[in-house]
């Protein structure tokens, strides 16, 4: 079944101030994962998941990102004079009759604020969320939010959001859910009873977190619209989910599987790590990096 959802917003405006100074005049969503920058991996999936509209809510220092997804009329001119189809062929994600959309965060106001500032672009639409600096691995990275979508679809859903294991002194660093049920059935969708916003230490009532890709109807914009500022002043886009599931709207989280990863680039530990593991799964250059490791693991 085609789905019919075919708009999704990509929030790329947070300050990155953890990767400093990679991070001082370029976003951290264009910092490059193998061979392409993270929010072109981003992108990609959403493209393989059908969808062809995206709003890319950008910010300060973030124009990178704008030039990235613009045709380059005289690079391709050139590369087509220079017969080079291979090059040529690396840069068709920005054709695929997708249109894109730039709306900038003005101030560091939190994920629901940036999520928010989609209300226009998506209307009376249902749309995917997609965080620009996480990235999803695995045979078909778009497996994920195809599924939700049609999840979202059949169980007319108010909200269906991606969830993961996580080690339990991990979970602070997370949106943490509450889910029906023991066991969290990967790749079904399981009935949301609660979510919390990075819980302190020790009291998350899960180690479920909120993995970065999310369906949703347009009731939560509205829920957006009566959440208010944290502590921080930041409008936690978990809070806004939270408000639904207590009006009885229908929420779903959906587990992904073992072979689904969520990869960020939050900070540099997590970023390595990614950095690394796309890099030895690189269909080309893979093979290459891995004898080099296993070369170099004799030396550590
Ligand atoms: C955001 C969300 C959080 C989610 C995380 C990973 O946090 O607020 O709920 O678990 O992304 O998808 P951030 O990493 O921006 O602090």
């Amino acid at each position: 079944m085609p789905n019919e959802i075919s708009k999704a917003i990509v929030p790329a405006a947070g300050l990155g101030t953890r990767l400093l100074p990679a991070t001082k005049s370029q976003p951290k969503e264009m910092l490059p994962v193998g061979r392409k920058p993270v929010v072109q991996y981003v992108i990609e999936e959403l493209q393989a998941a059908g969808l062809n509209q995206m709003l890319i809510i950008t910010g300060r220092r973030k124009r990178a990102i704008e030039d990235h997804f613009d045709p380059d009329p005289m690079l391709l001119s050139a590369l087509e004079q220079a017969g080079n189809e291979a090059l040529l062929s690396e840069l068709s994600f920005i054709q695929r009759n997708t249109r894109f959309f730039y709306t900038r965060q003005s101030s560091p106001r939190g994920l629901g604020h940036a999520v928010g500032l989609g209300a226009d672009f998506v209307d009376d639409d249902d749309c995917v969320v997609a965080l620009g600096d996480s990235l999803i691995a695995g045979e078909d990275p778009a497996a994920p939010v195809r599924a939700m979508l049609h999840t979202h679809q059949d169980l007319k859903a108010a909200a269906v959001i991606a969830v993961e294991q996580v080690p339990a002194d991990e979970a602070h660093r997370y949106g943490v859910v509450s889910i029906k049920g023991a066991e969290p059935p990967p790749g079904e969708p399981v009935v949301l009873t609660d979510i919390i916003e990075k819980p302190p230490r020790g009291t998350a009532p899960s180690n479920l977190a909120v993995a970065a890709r999310y369906v949703f109807s347009p009731a939560i914009f509205e829920a957006l619209g009566r959440t208010p500022p944290d502590r921080q002043g930041e409008i936690q886009l978990t809070d806004a989910i939270k408000s639904l599931i207590q009006m009885g709207q229908p929420v779903y989280a959906w587990p992904l599987r073992a072979d689904q990863r969520r990869y960020d680039v939050g900070n540099f530990e997590s970023y390595f790590r990614t950095f690394i593991d796309l890099v030895l799964a690189d269909e080309r250059y893979g093979y290459l990096a891995r004898q080099y490791i296993k070369a170099k693991a004799y030396e550590l």
